[in-house]
């Protein structure tokens, strides 16, 4: 696959799947910078502290990119938050409060929406673009695991990815989702794991780095031409 070195921003990337998609880009050659609500010690990728869900710290944290760094020419689109269901079962929408859903909404969709409208000006300078944003299994079918908030969130980036991909195809700038299926991080819920497994084709779990190589395509030269597109990277446990 082909890259050329490029400046890209990775959001969340201090911890769990995003810290191996920066890992992997940074591996292909690009200039990674993460940025990150808990910055990690020690990390190799340079992490700027930000809060997706604040407009104000994404338009301070991609000038700081800009400034030190050059323009944004890739930006996943990784940081999200998924509210623990430590039982197997999601909070009921009659139970969930006002603050349950604007925490997850301006997280998962916000967040997207105000990276993207920072990143895009410097990727339309540049006549080059590539953005991924995470979704998820959770935002295509009913899950006992995810509260109706993330999976309006995640729908939401569907919908949204392809109006960003009709806006900027003409700037050389595509936009995609993948949508991952349960993915094994240090943070990973166990609950009814051999179950869930043996309903997996590929039979297992997914790793960090089977989402990070999806990445790695969709931000290489070569994958000018896909853009829309909804990414599917869960072992075939969900199929169309
Ligand atoms: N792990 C899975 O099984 C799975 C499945 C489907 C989709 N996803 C999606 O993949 C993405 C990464 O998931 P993960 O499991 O690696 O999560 P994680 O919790 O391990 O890591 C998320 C990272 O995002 C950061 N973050 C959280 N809120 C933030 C904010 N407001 N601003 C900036 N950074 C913030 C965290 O500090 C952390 O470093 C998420 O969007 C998630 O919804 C994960």
């Amino acid at each position: 696959m082909n890259h050329t070195g490029r400046i890209a921003v990775v959001t969340g990337a201090a911890d769990g799947i995003g810290r191996s998609v920066a890992e992997n880009l940074a591996g292909a050659g690009h200039t990674v910078i993460s940025l990150d609500i808990r910055p990690r010690d020690g990390a190799d990728i340079p992490q700027i502290a930000c809060d997706v869900a604040d407009p104000a710290s994404v338009a301070d944290a991609f000038g700081q990119v800009e400034r030190e760094y050059g323009p944004v020419q890739i930006l996943v689109n990784n940081a999200g938050i998924s509210p623990a269901a430590p039982n197997g079962r999601a909070v009921l929408i009659e139970e969930m409060t006002d603050a349950d859903w604007r925490r997850v909404l301006s997280v998962n969709l916000d967040g997207v929406f105000h990276c993207c409208r920072a990143a895009l000006p410097a990727m339309k300078r540049s006549g080059w673009g590539r953005i991924v944003n995470f979704s998820s299994q959770g935002g295509r079918m009913r899950s006992m695991l995810s509260g109706a908030h993330y999976a309006a969130s995640k729908a939401g980036l569907f919908g949204f990815t392809r109006v960003l991909a009709g806006q900027c195809g003409q700037s050389g700038i595509t936009a995609n989702c993948i949508a991952p299926g349960r993915i094994e991080t240090e943070q990973s819920d166990q609950f009814a794991l051999d179950d869930y497994v043996s309903q997996i084709p590929v039979g297992r779990l997914g790793r960090p780095g089977d989402i990070a190589a999806a990445t790695r395509y969709l931000v290489s030269e070569e994958a000018g031409f896909v853009t829309g597109a909804i990414i599917d990277v869960n072992g075939g446990f969900f199929m169309p």
